[in-house]
């Protein structure tokens, strides 16, 4: 398996402003987490894991509200993909003191992050394009 890069990748951006900073958010997470994994610092490991909970539940939510406003036909597609992070991540909680163990599903969540944002986030945001919608206009609907 590759390592996969610490830098963000070059199309990491999907082009909806409030999404792509908490991706960058997310990956700067990840980093760190791998980081901690890597020089075995179990309490930094625990803090980041916390910290990452939080932000994934933000995260996910707003996606998945903003994909039901607009009635993107695959939601429950990707809400799927999202519960595989979830269930990564805890199953990450649980085994974080093992660090053979962690250190594979600190690049597997990397990886996992730097896929779903270049295939599935960009897929809906693709989606409302074509059908003329401007996804960086939604939140506001006042
Ligand atoms: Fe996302
Ligand atoms: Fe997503």
């Amino acid at each position: 398996m590759t390592t996969p890069s610490h830098t963000l990748p070059a199309n990491f951006e999907i082009g909806i402003a409030e999404l792509d900073t908490q991706h960058k958010h997310l990956h700067a997470l990840l980093v760190r987490l791998r980081e901690a994994v890597g020089k075995h610092y179990g309490y930094a490991t625990n803090a980041i894991l916390d910290e990452l909970a939080i932000e994934t539940r933000i995260h996910f939510a707003v996606e998945e509200s903003l994909m039901r406003m607009l009635s993107f036909p695959e939601v429950e597609k990707h809400v799927t993909e999202h519960q595989t992070l979830r269930d990564q991540l805890e199953k990450f909680r649980k085994r974080a003191q093992d660090f053979e163990v962690a250190d594979d599903l600190a690049d597997f969540t990397l990886q996992w992050l730097n896929e779903h944002v270049d295939r599935f986030d960009r897929e809906f945001v693709d989606h409302f394009l074509r059908a003329g919608i401007d996804p960086n206009a939604a939140p506001s609907s006042r």
